[in-house]
């Protein structure tokens, strides 16, 4: 049956419901690019601010998730464990987390995004290993699983192609911090190659698109119930995204940070959050019990280099140069370096993740249409964290830039992203109203 769209872009603009007929059409259509982008666009903007009641959401879900094919992974013996993050600014977490994860015996069938918005993407920063294909046909996915444990790939043609077409889109037309929008792209994706179980990282703040815990909380629960409608298990845990995570924000230069962790380094909060997944996802998937097990086999499968060696392999089964991974300065990296300084000494009292998030973006990092190309290139590195003591004069970050007018774009958000005070920690007094 076929449908006047924009009368049900009014509908929904309006308040309205959308029957499970009418959404599953839209979806379908517009995968089949039946249906234009302006109207597509205009739909999800309604559904930004309007919502998705629950069964809403279950069929656009579903929807999504069946504009491909779905794959059945049961015949893979190991347990089957998944992680996904709702999105961040220097969130390379899943890059060094997936392969400790199968050094330790579990299966990871790993279907990551691109970046969105401020925030990076998997998929972008395993593209700037070169050669690296992210984008695999369902016999090649489940073929790398069942040989190395591990796949690191992109929605594709075949596997949630819904979620592809919708999510530049959103990307593009600013209806990202949506959440039936991210609970439906995420699941539709992690539902469509036949995962076990779930582990959901939510991010929550000035870098995040839940700004606030109670979104976070609630974009969590969605989540978890959809999980739960289709038999599998998600854990959600809340994560910080007010600063950035680690040290490196961009698509190579983050892909070096992730070697350095399964080399045993990396920085504290990055490490912190990577291993406290890598423990759910072991408990979840039922290879350990206890958290602190689950902690003592991840560490070994780091110590050993099983962990990097599993890196190595899905690397070179994916087609990228393993090269890299040995000597991380081959990686792409732009040869231009601009220095942020501190003006005054005191104490960081804010790195601001999302200013940061949009400086990268700036310089290349990310996208501004759905068109464009990223460079892997270009990047920031992040000289100081929260609480840290600096002097006058000190690097505060470091960008590396290729074009001297996206340089001179991202230079004024980088340098009002951080703040340095006196004093030590949030200030008591916000402000006064008279
Ligand atoms: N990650 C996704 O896969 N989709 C979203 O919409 C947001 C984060």
């Amino acid at each position: 049956m076929a449908y006047s769209f924009r009368h049900l872009i009014e509908h929904k603009r309006d308040g309205g419901v959308l029957r499970s007929g009418e959404i599953r059409w839209i979806i379908a259509e517009y995968t089949n690019e039946h249906l234009p982008d302006y109207q597509m666009a205009a739909m999800l903007m309604a559904i930004f601010k309007e919502g998705l009641d629950g069964h809403e959401l279950e069929v656009w879900t579903d929807a999504m998730l069946h504009s491909g094919q779905v794959m059945d992974l049961s015949h893979i013996d190991a347990p089957k464990v998944d992680k996904h993050s709702t999105g961040g600014v220097g969130d390379k977490v899943s890059i060094p987390l997936a392969p400790m994860v199968a050094a330790c015996g579990a299966a990871v069938p790993m279907m990551s995004g691109r970046g969105l918005g401020h925030t990076g993407g998997t998929v972008d920063k395993l593209e700037s290993i070169p050669g690296f294909r992210t984008q695999l046909t369902p016999d090649e996915f489940a073929s790398i699983v069942e040989k190395t444990g591990l796949v690191l790939a992109g929605q594709s043609e075949s596997l949630a192609p819904a979620d592809g077409a919708i999510y530049s889109l959103r990307d593009a037309t600013g209806s990202v911090p949506s959440i039936p929008l991210i609970a439906s792209s995420i699941m539709s994706k992690k539902l469509a190659v036949g995962l076990g179980a779930l582990v959901l990282d939510v991010k929550v703040g000035r870098g995040a698109f839940m700004k606030t815990l109670d979104r976070a909380r609630l974009l969590a629960e969605t989540i978890v119930g959809i999980g739960k409608t289709h038999g599998t298990p998600v854990v959600a845990v809340l994560t910080d995204m007010n600063q950035p995570l680690g040290r490196m924000v961009g698509n190579a230069n983050e892909i070096a940070e992730s070697v350095e962790v399964l080399r045993g380094g990396g920085a504290r909060d990055l490490v912190e959050v990577v291993y406290r997944l890598g423990e759910e996802m072991l408990m979840l998937a039922g290879v350990e019990s206890e958290r602190a097990d689950a902690r003592t086999r991840l560490e070994k499968a780091v110590a050993s280099g099983a962990a990097f060696e599993k890196l190595e392999q899905v690397t070179i089964a994916q087609g990228g140069d393993p090269a890299v991974l040995h000597d991380p300065s081959l990686l792409p990296m732009a040869e231009n370096e601009h220095v942020v300084i501190a003006r005054e000494s005191g104490y960081v009292v804010r790195v601001d993740a999302f200013d940061i998030g949009t400086a990268a973006l700036r310089l290349g990092a990310g996208r501004e249409r759905k068109e464009d190309a990223i460079d892997p290139a270009v990047g920031i590195a992040i000289e100081v964290k929260v609480g840290d003591e600096v002097t006058a004069g000190q690097p505060l970050a470091r960008l590396r830039w290729n074009d001297e007018g996206r340089l001179a774009n991202a230079l004024p958000i980088t340098e009002s992203a951080f703040e340095v005070s006196e004093h030590l920690g949030t200030p008591l007094v916000y402000g006064e109203v008279r």
